[in-house]
């Protein structure tokens, strides 16, 4: 099904009902509204303004739309801002984010608690039973624009408060910490300082405990705001619409909060936000990478346990990249129809039409700005919808063969401590992601913790702290496992295992690393064995009682397996690291398809997708029957069979 990010606050009432129409019209189900409206409800404090959005929802509602609610958290108005000055949030160096854009609050701010608490209850209270709400959203993108960690007065008040529940002690702090190198042991928790501002590299493992504190702070104040949706507003979906290439707050906590998971979709900014060559960005400038829109699908169906949302979908191009080249065509449909194939529930685009004025005016919507006129990306979306309508409902979708396990906390350990400039958390699980896409195959991801029954390979890129929970769910996996380098290299407080790293991973892949080298783009070392290429940007020095596929060039190992636990000693560059994936694919009994750069396949219960995102077409080698496209899929292309 489709929906629409709509700001009735935007345009004349009487605009209103013929949107509403036309919205129908282009196969819309769902609207979503409210989310940055806190002006307009309440102009002063205590002064309410809701009559419009009785009308605009009375509106949506008669003309047979479902309504989102959105919280409008994000944008705390000025006047509140003036009276409750530690609302906003602190950069790095002190310096405050104050008012003028939006997410100018510390999830910290005693103040801010209050204040969303007391704007969220009174919003739930007026429509949580209204006939046209069908689910909530809470805030909106959390983290965006860099905010999931602030640094101001509030911040330490509140991360001393965690310290002291975590640890008790100010002593069994010091202790985790290694608070002895360097004199930093503390003699209170109030001597505790925010880990920045220092001559040279703060503790580590204090940041690594400010990083979860700051995750941890994240998800309990999106539960507050759950918790008062939920009284007031029975038997609707509470959601939180996520951004891309986010990590920096563990998105699982907030998922638990949450009946199912959104996320933000604008696959041609995010060419430009992840650490492309500039060969490869060119590449896909207009079409975006062909799994960058996929891999946060199959991420956050993990977070919503099954369920998710498109909330916002690129129509067109977008304002906030570098650059903003406009969509291919074809491919506002492409992604539609790509992330349906991955699971989704709703695709939303965002917005309904451009804005005229503005931060986002050249930002584009299904209709141009002003007017009652369809946009490139709105006739595409009609198309959509009209072959949507003709296919009816889709079959649901099913485990996939393969998981990877991704953990957000090793993320923020090998951001505090790269030791190599290029290792780069998010990047290798990417990497790791397009290569088993590369092979035709469906990917889940899993949390750490959860089970891994049912899947035939497990990749695990990097997890540097793996707790027993994790553990055991490996030893229990009939799995073949992948794991690459600094897996198990942590524990729970940033220390080296004392049977050095893999740590608690030495049993089952019968392997001690005894040392670490990154390097410098330009080094690498060759791969020869039963899998070949290049290890660059890291490389480690093990010994192993396991069974060793692969050597280094100077005859150490590289790949080693340890009944069907496998361990990859290093970074792999593009050729070893798709061998890597097809020997563990095959040995795990899967069926691949090598597939061209710019092919992506995808099945959802018996219909299997296409997806072409290059400049030329390709014949799909299997016969099948066709209910969208044919066997020869043309740029751009969506082919649907069974
Ligand atoms: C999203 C945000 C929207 C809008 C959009 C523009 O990150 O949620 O409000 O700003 O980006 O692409």
């Amino acid at each position: 099904m489709l929906g629409v990010c709509y700001y009735p606050e935007h345009w004349p009432e009487t605009q209103w009902e013929t949107d509403a129409r036309r919205m129908r019209e282009l196969g819309i189900s769902f609207v979503r509204v409210g989310e940055f409206a806190w002006s307009r409800l309440e102009p002063q404090r205590d002064t309410f303004t809701f009559e419009w959005l009785d009308r605009a929802l009375d509106v949506l509602h008669k003309a047979g739309l479902k309504v989102v609610l959105g919280t409008p958290t994000a944008t705390p108005p000025k006047w509140l801002m003036d009276e409750h000055p530690d609302i906003a949030p602190y950069d790095e160096h002190g310096r405050v984010r104050g008012f003028g854009s939006r997410r100018h609050y510390s999830f910290s701010s005693k103040s801010w608690w209050r204040e969303s608490a007391r704007i969220v209850e009174i919003i739930a209270k007026r429509y949580g039973t209204h006939p046209a709400i069908a689910g909530w959203q809470t805030d909106n993108e959390y983290g965006c624009h860099n905010t999931t960690i602030s640094w101001g007065p509030e911040d330490l008040k509140a991360f001393r408060q965690w310290l002291r529940l975590r640890y008790q002690t100010p002593q069994a702090m010091n202790e985790a910490w290694g608070g002895v190198f360097w004199s930093m042991e503390f003699n209170s928790f109030d001597e505790v300082e925010l880990p920045t501002g220092t001559v040279t590299e703060p503790n580590p493992a204090q940041r690594h405990d400010f990083w979860r504190f700051s995750s941890d702070q994240v998800a309990a104040y999106d539960l507050m705001q759950v918790e008062i949706i939920r009284k007031h507003s029975p038997d609707r979906f509470v959601t939180h619409n996520f951004m891309g290439f986010v990590s920096d707050f563990d998105h699982f906590k907030v998922g638990d909060n949450l009946d199912l998971a959104s996320w933000d979709s604008y696959p041609i900014g995010f060419v430009e936000k992840f650490p492309f060559s500039e060969e490869e960005r060119n590449r896909w400038a207009e079409t975006s990478h062909p799994d960058i829109a996929p891999y946060h699908h199959d991420l956050y169906r993990a977070v919503g346990k099954g369920r998710f949302w498109v909330m916002e979908q690129q129509p067109g191009p977008v304002n906030w990249a570098p650059w903003n080249p406009v969509p291919k065509p074809g491919m506002v449909r492409l992604w539609t129809w790509e992330a349906l194939a991955h699971g989704a529930d709703v695709v939303s685009y965002f917005r309904w039409r451009q804005a005229p004025f503005a931060q986002e005016q050249m930002h584009a919507g299904l209709n141009l700005p002003g007017l009652d006129e369809w946009s490139v990306g709105g006739l595409e979306a009609k198309t959509a919808g009209e072959e949507l309508a003709a296919l009816g409902a889709l079959p649901p979708g099913e485990k996939a063969p393969v998981a990877i396990l991704y953990d957000y906390a090793s993320h923020w350990a090998t951001a505090i401590q790269p030791q190599g400039k290029d290792f780069r958390f998010e990047e290798l699980t990417f990497r790791w992601y397009e290569g088993l896409r590369r092979l035709g195959l469906d990917v889940d991801f899993v949390r750490p913790g959860a089970s891994l029954d049912g899947y035939r390979l497990v990749v695990v890129p990097c997890m540097t702290h793996v707790d027993e929970a994790t553990l055991s769910a490996l030893e229990k996996t009939e799995a073949h496992v992948l794991y690459g380098p600094r897996s198990g290299s942590r524990d729970r407080h940033f220390t080296i295992p004392a049977n050095l790293p893999p740590g608690p991973l030495a049993a089952l892949t019968g392997n001690r690393i005894t040392q670490t080298s990154s390097l410098r783009p330009g080094l690498a070392d060759p791969v020869e064995g039963m899998v070949s290429g290049v290890a660059i940007r890291w490389r480690e020095y093990l010994e192993t009682t396991a069974e060793v596929l692969a050597r280094f060039g100077n005859g150490d190992p590289a790949l080693t397996q340890q009944n069907g636990h496998h361990y990859l000693a290093c970074w792999p560059d593009e050729t070893l690291l798709t061998a890597t994936l097809c020997l563990l694919a095959k040995r795990a009994g899967l069926t691949t398809l090598p597939l061209p750069p710019q092919i992506r396949l995808r099945r959802r219960g018996d219909l299997t997708f296409a997806f072409n995102y290059g400049p030329t077409s390709w014949s799909i080698p299997v016969s099948g029957n066709f209910l969208i496209g044919g066997p020869e899929l043309p740029p751009q292309g969506v082919a649907v069979w069974r």
